[in-house]
């Protein structure tokens, strides 16, 4: 079994997809979801699974060979990452692997720094902050497909999450993975600049 979690529109078959926007569950209504697909462009599969990754996954521990999880880790609090991972943890059978892509905080940081990037570019890699004014439909969008960050990660704190939850963690290249198929659910423009890392239940 093979796990996508926080899909966002990223759903391929093969994968049990999970995401709990606003926009997937109106996707799963007759008339709203045809709708907000048509007239807002959400492209939400109506096939995702609704679950709220703050809470406790719905499989038996030691029942899932692989999870993927790209750009989602980051948009929960620290507390919740710490308990997401557990869970993933439990969930995976000895020898299953997790592989998490993330927005690589010292790369942002240092291309602030260097002057590669100024204030604002800076601000708004980090998705935690406002930085500029939105048409409506934009905000609408945003709205349906979920928060900002609220926790960035860099290799010493995601190895770290990932080791106390009992899963050793190994930084991978885009595309370099132990998990079958990957290139069913990771894409390229979210996995450059990215931090990946794959951890494998011992
Ligand atoms: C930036 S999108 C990433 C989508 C896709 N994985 C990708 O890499 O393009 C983050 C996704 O995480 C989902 N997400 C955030 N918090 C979540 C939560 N507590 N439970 C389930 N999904 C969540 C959002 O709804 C959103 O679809």
């Amino acid at each position: 079994m093979k796990l996508n979690l926080g899909c966002g529109d990223v759903a391929p078959p093969g994968w049990i997809n999970v995401d709990n926007a606003v926009g997937a569950r109106l996707r799963k209504l007759p008339v709203l979801g045809a709708l907000s697909h048509r007239f807002l462009r959400c492209d939400w599969s109506p096939s995702i699974l609704l679950h709220d990754l703050r809470r406790e996954l719905p499989w038996p521990s030691g029942s899932v060979g692989c999870v993927y999880s790209s750009h989602s880790l980051e948009h929960l609090t620290r507390a919740s990452g710490e308990g997401f991972m557990r869970e993933v943890a439990r969930i995976l059978k000895p020898g299953g692997i997790a592989r998490f892509v993330v927005p690589d905080l010292k790369l942002e940081v240092d291309r602030y720094v260097s002057g590669e990037s100024d204030a604002r570019d800076f601000l708004s890699s980090l998705h935690a902050v406002d930085t500029r004014d939105r048409p409506i439909a934009k905000r609408i969008y945003g709205l349906l497909s979920g928060s900002g960050h609220r926790c960035m990660y860099d290799e010493a704190s995601l190895f770290g999450l990932m080791a106390a939850a009992g899963l050793s963690a190994r930084r991978m290249a885009p595309f370099e993975s132990a998990i079958p198929g990957i290139a069913e659910v990771e894409r390229a423009p979210q996995t450059a600049d990215a931090l990946i890392a794959e951890g494998v239940k011992g």
